[in-house]
């Protein structure tokens, strides 16, 4: 993708309306099968990430094998939120509405989305400001599988392939600054025929973008 502005439509979505709307159902379920979710925590434990970490886009399972020592989980659903028992702390925000987080700079040691990077609007600005929040050498890990919630999902992601979305959250990650190199894994083996897991993760860098405003898929008026 390089440098060129994302293609037309790219972060456009069947459901354009607010993400409260769809959001509102507590939905106590799980989003992949057991096997994938063993793979995003042994990854997790992996790259040993501890210490006080922001689970992005959480509901009421965060998949870490052990809770790490302070759990922040940020999502749309109050009640999937409570619901977590790892959460030492939870947070409603509506990243698509604004994407800025709530949260102070370098507050965290790590940082996490699970199966969730599709939904993201204005993704840069999210990575941009996960590394704003995050202490340097703090990792930002991304898993994500071939199923979503198609309806908002953003059509970059659902006319893209599996080798694709590793490319998407790649150039999210060198778009957004602040980062690393990002390291790309498929976590589950080829052979496996349920959910596949695919993992792309950053170490937050020295330097940190000044600011998303600018960027080029900041919301209107933001
Ligand atoms: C497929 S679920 C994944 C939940 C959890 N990460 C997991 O691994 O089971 C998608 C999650 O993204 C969150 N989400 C979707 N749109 C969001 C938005 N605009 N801002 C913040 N969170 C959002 C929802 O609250 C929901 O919990």
């Amino acid at each position: 993708m390089g440098d060129r502005p994302f293609p037309p439509g790219f972060f456009d979505r069947a459901d354009p309306a607010s993400d409260d709307e769809f959001y509102a159902p507590t939905r106590l379920v799980t989003h992949i099968d057991d096997r994938a979710i063993e793979a995003v925590g042994a990854l997790y434990e992996e790259l040993g990430i501890d210490g006080e970490v922001l689970d992005l886009m959480g509901s009421w399972v965060s998949h870490f094998p052990a809770p790490p020592a302070r759990l922040t989980v940020l999502g749309m659903n109050a009640r999937e939120l409570e619901a977590n028992p790892m959460a030492s702390e939870t947070v409603v925000h509506d990243l698509n509405a604004d994407p800025r987080l709530p949260l102070a700079d370098e507050s965290f040691d790590a940082a996490v989305c699970c199966v969730s990077v599709d939904y993201l609007v204005h993704p840069v600005e999210v990575f941009a400001e996960v590394a704003r929040v995050l202490r340097r050498g703090g990792p930002f890990v991304c898993t994500f599988s071939n199923r979503c919630f198609p309806t908002k999902a953003i059509s970059g992601w659902l006319y893209a392939n599996d080798e694709q979305h590793v490319e998407i959250v790649t150039d999210y990650f060198r778009r957004a600054g602040g980062w690393g190199e990002a390291v790309a894994d498929r976590r589950t083996p080829a052979s496996h025929s349920g959910d596949p897991l695919f993992a792309v993760w950053a170490f937050r860098s020295a330097s940190v973008a000044p600011s998303w405003a600018g960027c080029e898929t900041a919301p209107h008026g933001g």
